[in-house]
């Protein structure tokens, strides 16, 4: 049975528009594959907590000293095995001053761990998670496909750089873009990215499973 790990990150709640994307590509998948197995993370409604110095010492390889080190290891060890579970990550990832969410950037935080998702190798650092895919979707308020703000795009680099880090390389971006640029901009952004996700999952995603 296939099993997806979605990950919601907007702090928008019921006005995300990320959200909603991500609801229409779980709907799509799961009339390609009614016996989807659907593991749901909303980070942006419940935020894992950010790093702290017992977290962060936890996370790196210390045995754990005092509950709060216990917790967190805990936690890693539990959004690694819904990672690691999964077949196939859809990503809700609304950009934020430029970047991605900070609560999808602390998930990334506690799952991004040395001799767990990744290893230092001598050829340099390898992922360690294999044969898994992501869908990503991305909500902006301005345009950074292209055009003169293309440079200022931190968001899906640094979404690519932390997915293939851990191995996850099979990766297509969706992108909902100019949502600030007016309601007529907004709602065409909206219903293309939606087609988009429905063609791809329908003619491509799972074809290729
Ligand atoms: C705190 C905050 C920061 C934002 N920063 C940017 C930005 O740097 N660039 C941009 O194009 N849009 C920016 N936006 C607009 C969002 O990308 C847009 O509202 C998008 O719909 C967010 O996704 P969501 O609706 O799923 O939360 C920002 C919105 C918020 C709330």
């Amino acid at each position: 049975m296939s099993k997806v790990l979605v990950l919601t990150s907007s702090a928008l709640g019921a006005a995300s528009v990320s959200n909603q994307l991500v609801q229409d590509a779980i709907t799509q998948l799961v009339l390609q594959d009614p016996h989807l197995r659907v593991i749901a993370r909303d980070l942006g409604g419940n935020p894992i907590p950010h790093l702290t110095i017992d977290s962060a010492k936890a996370l790196r390889g210390a045995e754990p000293e005092n509950a709060a080190q216990a917790v967190a290891r805990a936690l890693s060890d539990e959004l690694i095995t819904e990672l690691t579970a999964a077949d196939t990550l859809v990503i809700g990832a609304p950009m934020y001053n430029f970047g991605i969410a900070s609560t999808l950037k602390t998930w990334f935080d506690y799952v991004l761990r040395a001799g767990v998702t990744f290893k230092y190798s001598e050829s340099g650092p390898m992922g360690l998670l294999e044969g898994k895919r992501a869908i990503v979707i991305e909500t902006r308020g301005g345009l950074y496909s292209e055009g003169p703000a293309q440079v200022l795009d931190s968001q899906e680099p640094h979404l690519r750089n932390l997915l293939s880090f851990i191995g996850i390389t099979s990766v297509k971006f969706f992108r909902a873009e100019k949502l600030a640029f007016g309601p007529e901009a907004r709602a065409k952004a909206i219903n293309v990215a939606s087609g988009q996700l429905a063609e791809v999952i329908q003619k491509e995603f799972l074809d290729a499973a």
